[in-house]
Order: C-alpha cells, then sequence, then structure tokens
C-alpha cells in the first residue's frame, strides 16, 4: 500500500488488458449526424488531415507517480487502445444512404473536407435497420429488416455481427440511433428468460434498440449507449452483460448543456452557493431536433437530461441550499441553425445570508463535433475493457460514466455526474488496471 499523493492500493499483481491485436470492428447502429461525423473524423485523422480534438483516448496525458516525476505519457501510450488504423466501420440505417451522403445530408462537416473523404465514406453502406416506428414516430424507415415476431429480428441482427466478424478480429456496437419513446422497465426486462419470452411474443416493452444490445450481448459484442433510451438499463441486459463478458456503461452523450450543468453545479455546491432556479432551453435544427419535437422522445431525453442536478446538489445533505430548485429543461426544433445547437442556461442563485445572483450561460456549440470523440472515446474504452481481466465480466463499467448525461450503476448506487469525480474515476480506473499507483491528490509526502 503506497501513502504518497498517489495513495490508495498500488495494485502490481493486477492481471493487465490483452494487447489490442489486430482489427477492431465497430458496427454502428444510426448512421446520422454523430455516426458520420465520428467516421469521416477518424479517417480525416488516419490520414493527417486533422486532430482529434476533444478525445481523451487520443490526445489525453494521464499523470503517473509523484508530481515530481514528470511522467505523464499520453493515455494511449499507457493502456493498450486499438490504434485507429485498426477501426474498421458498418452500420444499420433505415435509410439507404451511405456514409457520404448522410454526412453530406447531416451538414455537420464542410462540404471540402466530405470530399477530400469521399471514396472511404461511400463505400460505407448501411445495412438494413430493426425499426418500428411505434417507437421513433417522426421518422418513416424504408431500409428495414423483416421477420416474424422479435426474436427473428434479433436472430438476424446476430447474424450481421457474425458474418462482420468474421473480417475482423474484435466488435464493439454503439447506439447512434434516434430517441426512442420513454419506456420504463417491465416484468419482460427482469431477466434473460423474460426478456428471451418476451422477443418471442412481440412483446411491446422491447423496443429496437433492445434488440440491437440484446443480439450483440448475446454475441459477447460490448455496446454503448448515445442515446438516452432504456436499452440496456435493466436487470436482463446487465445479467447478459455480464455472462458474456460484453460491457456496458450508461446512456446519453454528454455534449453540451449537460456537459457544461456537471461542471457548474459541483462548483456551486463546492462553494456552499444555494440555488433557487435552473432553466434550460435549446434551439436545435438537426433531425435529431425534429425526433425531440415529438413529445413522447421528448420525454426520454428530458428525464435523462433532470437527471443529474439531482444527484449534484444531494438536497437531503443540504436542504437550504438546493431543497427547492425549480429546474426546466426545453428543446425546441428551429430548422435553420441545423446541427449547430444554441443552448441557454439561466441559473438563479443565492450567496452570504441568502443575497440573490443570476449567472447566464449562452452556448453556440455543434452537437455532432462535441459527440464524435465521445462516440469514438466509447468504442475503444470498451474495447479495452473487454479485454481487461478485472473488468470484461463486471458488466456495468461506472468509470465510463465520464462521457455519458445517464451514468449506470449498479442498483442501489447513486450515480457520480460531477465531470471532475467522473474524470478522477476514469484515469484512477486506467492506472489500477495497468497496476499503477493511484492518485488521491493528498500530496502531503512533498511537506515531510
Ligand atoms: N449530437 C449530440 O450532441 C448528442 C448528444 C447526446 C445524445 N445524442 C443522441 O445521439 C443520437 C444520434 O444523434 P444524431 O444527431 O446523429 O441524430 P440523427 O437523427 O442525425 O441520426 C440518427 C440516425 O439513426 C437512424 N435510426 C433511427 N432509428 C434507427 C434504428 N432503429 N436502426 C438503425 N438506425 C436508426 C436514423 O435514420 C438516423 O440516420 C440521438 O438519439 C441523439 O439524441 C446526440
Amino acid at each position: 500500500m503506497s501513502t504518497t499523493e498517489q495513495s490508495g492500493s498500488k495494485t502490481a499483481s493486477i492481471e493487465k488488458p490483452a494487447p489490442a491485436k489486430g482489427k477492431l470492428g465497430v458496427m454502428v447502429v444510426g448512421l446520422g449526424a454523430v455516426a458520420t461525423t465520428m467516421i469521416a473524423g477518424v479517417e480525416a485523422v488516419r490520414r493527417g488531415l486533422a486532430k482529434p480534438i476533444g478525445s481523451l483516448t487520443q490526445m489525453g496525458t494521464i499523470r503517473l507517480g509523484k508530481r515530481t516525476d514528470n511522467k505523464s505519457p499520453l493515455v494511449k501510450d499507457f493502456v493498450p487502445l486499438a490504434d485507429l488504423n485498426d477501426i474498421v466501420f458498418t452500420g444499420w440505417d433505415i435509410f439507404e444512404d451511405n456514409v457520404y451522403e448522410s454526412a453530406a445530408h447531416a451538414k455537420v462537416l464542410e462540404k471540402e473536407t466530405l470530399e477530400q473523404l469521399k471514396p472511404y465514406l461511400e463505400t460505407i453502406k448501411p445495412l438494413p435497420a430493426v425499426f418500428d416506428q411505434f417507437y421513433v414516430k417522426r421518422l418513416h424507415g424504408t431500409h428495414v429488416k423483416k421477420g416474424k415476431n422479435k426474436k427473428d429480428l434479433a436472430d438476424q441482427v446476430r447474424t450481421d455481427i457474425q458474418n462482420f466478424r468474421k473480417t475482423v478480429d474484435r466488435v464493439v456496437m454503439i447506439w447512434c440511433g434516434s430517441t426512442e419513446i420513454f419506456l420504463e422497465p417491465t416484468a419482460v426486462h427482469q431477466s434473460i428468460d423474460a426478456f428471451e419470452k418476451g422477443l418471442e411474443s412481440d412483446d411491446p416493452g422491447i423496443a429496437p434498440s433492445q434488440i440491437y444490445a440484446y443480439a450483440a450481448l448475446s454475441e459477447g459484442v460490448p455496446f454503448a449507449n448515445g442515446a438516452p433510451n432504456l436499452t440496456v438499463d435493466c436487470p436482463a441486459m446487465i445479467e447478459l452483460s455480464k455472462k458474456n463478458g460484453a460491457p456496458i456503461c450508461g446512456k446519453d452523450f454528454k455534449t453540451g448543456q449537460t456537459f457544461m450543468k456537471t461542471v457548474l453545479a459541483p462548483a456551486f455546491k463546492a462553494r456552499l452557493l444555494g440555488v433557487s432556479g435552473w432553466y434550460s432551453t435549446n434551439i436545435l435544427g438537426n433531425r435529431d431536433g425534429e425526433v425531440l419535437d415529438d413529445p413522447e422522445s421528448f420525454k426520454t431525453k428530458e428525464e435523462s437530461k433532470l437527471g443529474s442536478l439531482e444527484y449534484i446538489f444531494q438536497p437531503e445533505l443540504y436542504p437550504d441550499l438546493y431543497k427547492d430548485i425549480f429546474h426546466k429543461v426545453r428543446i425546441n426544433y428551429y430548422p435553420p441553425r441545423g446541427d449547430n445547437k444554441e443552448g441557454w442556461d439561466n441559473i438563479d442563485i443565492f450567496g452570504w445570508l441568502g443575497y440573490p445572483m443570476q449567472i447566464k450561460v449562452d452556448f453556440l456549440c455543434r452537437d455532432s463535433i462535441l459527440a464524435a470523440p465521445i462516440a469514438l472515446d466509447l468504442v475503444l474504452f470498451l474495447d479495452l475493457a473487454q479485454r481487461t481481466p478485472s473488468l470484461t465480466n463486471i458488466g456495468i463499467q461506472e468509470w465510463l460514466s465520464f462521457y455519458l448525461k445517464s451514468p449506470q450503476t449498479r442498483e442501489g448506487l447513486y450515480p457520480e455526474h460531477d465531470l471532475f469525480i467522473q474524470s478522477m474515476k476514469l484515469k484512477n480506473t486506467l492506472r489500477h488496471i495497468m497496476g499503477a499507483d493511484l492518485i488521491t491528490h493528498l500530496g502531503l509526502e512533498y511537506y515531510d
């Protein structure tokens, strides 16, 4: 046990991750704005045309040892991650557009960039999707699988995975599809057995995203969820994930407004400043905005966006400061802005003796530019988790909460939403699996 600033357990005896040998196949569900921005971005980086800004796996460093040791390698040089040159993409969509056409439609990346990448992007053509308009009201899919029941559809996705697997060494799946209607776990989600019976009987509680997730986890493929859908957030999927050594994490990429919230809220709490209201509104004009214009899909997003403050502020511990916060989140579909969202926050805070103050945040962000590196990092870290003996069979990878609006945790454990706690947790997990000292930032040994 080391008792320096790096205190905590030194985990030298731990079995380190296996090396990232060969090709990593990335199966993306939904080749829309986020997915095509990630794929085009990876290709641009591979060709030396751009830098992977926003990606911890590509640009981040990790401090090892004491501050005086001056040892901070790149994350990707410290843990054995798949190299970008070894990534092979494929995916599904309800439209037949290839990745070039879909990226052009999404209008996130400039035309000149896309033209340079066109020959590669055109080669990625979506497989027919599992889709049911009941779960995403605003979309009308044409490129969809037909099957006699949900079990049949899951088997077809499993066949897609098996076929792809013949061409690569390892596979990870990530949902970059649209936000589905709000669903709560029911009896069908409580065990693998109940879920499989539900697939046979076409249980309405099973949405398409769960059919993909079930297929992935059954095939031993790790699964990440970029949307707020229920998907793997239920006992049946956790059981399957553990059983087959296919790691899962939380849901909904933490990009714009919630990213800001999980930075600002911990700062107010750290300084014991009270909050009486937090009003957040957004204008957004991409297809995601159109889907979220449907109240049933918005409800799913709203739940995911509302969750963070409650956990960060812990009103039960600080009733004088946070008991009566009025928290509201709105998303308005406004086509002229496309993917360039604008998010406003009005925060009513109060300080010494209860005197009120206000903070206004106006974030003119680019949704998919923020989401793409998150999607890439999740894929690379889930692949690492699967190659790591101490992580592969634990199911939920809580250390990946850093990237997600709705972190997933073991039952009965409240989620950590504070971005800086999440960042420490992630980096300490990497130190832990590599047998390095954990860093607690105590640092008294410098003054001995
Ligand atoms: N961009 C961000 O900052 C951000 C942040 C958090 C979460 N998200 C979520 O990520 C998801 C993707 O966002 P986007 O901006 O790329 O949206 P998008 O509408 O551009 O792309 C979604 C794609 O998924 C496809 N799709 C829908 N249902 C499908 C199914 N069952 N099978 C296969 N494909 C399906 C759609 O046809 C579309 O091409 C959304 O759910 C969004 O809420 C995005």
